[in-house]
């Protein structure tokens, strides 16, 4: 069975709010592999979602089509309605859309401070930044750090560094790819509670993540991809106790 029929109950259930983002029909090509082969997915106003799959099913890709990084070869992008297909990366940020890549790179030489006046210099006057730096620190669980070298913090800090970086531009938005990669099981149910606290604060929250205790602990509404198409949607239970997701894990399907 394709768990798919699934999502037409949830589909219903999503579209009771109003979507923030939908994608839908999208492929993607890249010379001969088919990233993304028909993938249609709406995003709710105000919700936290998880992306699953396997390897190379295409979650990082479906971001890049988000945030407009590369262009779908077929398909459409919408951002509250509105076609943003064509639009490019900057014109998006401007809508309020924000992304924390896989292995997001912060500047190990410079301080925490210099590392958020960086982005924040962009939307900020320079006598307004301190106060954000201080806002964005605390949001993240790092108040207090702001003069600290950046390659003294500890790996799951420095993930941390780096969604406040993405929240710098105040975005609707913000897309978080695998943030929990490498982090110590306390520092990921940690970045729980950050994601949880984002999203109180009326932010719409896309986690890409293969951590099951960690999707769990932010038991949100979870799409699964698999050889770039919506395989599965539905709460993580659900998803979790689904044989069919079991399986294309285990490479069986
Ligand atoms: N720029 C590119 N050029 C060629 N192939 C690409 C490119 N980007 C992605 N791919 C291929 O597209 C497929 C989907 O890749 P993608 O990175 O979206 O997968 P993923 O689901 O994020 O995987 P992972 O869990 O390993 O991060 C893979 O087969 C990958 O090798
Ligand atoms: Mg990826």
């Amino acid at each position: 069975m394709n768990a798919v029929t699934n999502c037409k109950v949830e589909a219903n259930v999503a579209s009771a709010v109003r979507p923030i983002l939908e994608v839908r029909d999208v492929h993607k090509v890249f010379g001969g592999v088919r990233a993304l082969n028909g993938l249609s997915l709406s995003i709710a106003e105000g919700e936290i979602h998880c992306v699953l799959g396997p390897n190379g099913a295409g979650k990082s890709t479906f971001f890049k089509m988000l945030m407009g990084t590369e262009r779908p070869t077929m398909g459409k992008i919408l951002y509250k309605g509105r076609d943003v297909t064509r639009m490019p990366s900057f014109g998006r940020a401007r809508l309020g859309l924000s992304v924390k890549f896989q292995n997001m790179r912060v500047f190990g030489d410079l301080t925490v401070f210099q590392n958020l006046f960086i982005p924040l210099r962009r939307s900020y006057r320079a006598h307004q930044i301190p106060e954000r730096v201080e806002a964005l620190l605390s949001q993240v669980g790092l108040q207090g750090n702001a003069q600290r070298l950046v390659r003294e913090l500890s790996h799951g800090q420095q993930q941390w560094l780096a969604i406040a970086m993405s929240m710098a531009s105040d975005p609707e938005i913000l897309l978080l790819d695998e943030p929990t990669a490498g982090m110590s099981v306390e520092e990921s149910t940690k970045t729980a509670a950050i994601i949880h606290e984002l999203n109180a604060q009326k932010v719409t929250i896309i986690v890409i993540e293969h951590d099951m205790a960690f999707i769990r602990a932010l038991s949100a509404r979870t799409s699964v991809l698999h050889y770039g198409q919506l395989f599965a949607q539905s709460s993580f239970d659900e998803i979790a106790a689904n044989p069919d997701v079991r399986r294309i894990y285990l490479g069986t399907l």
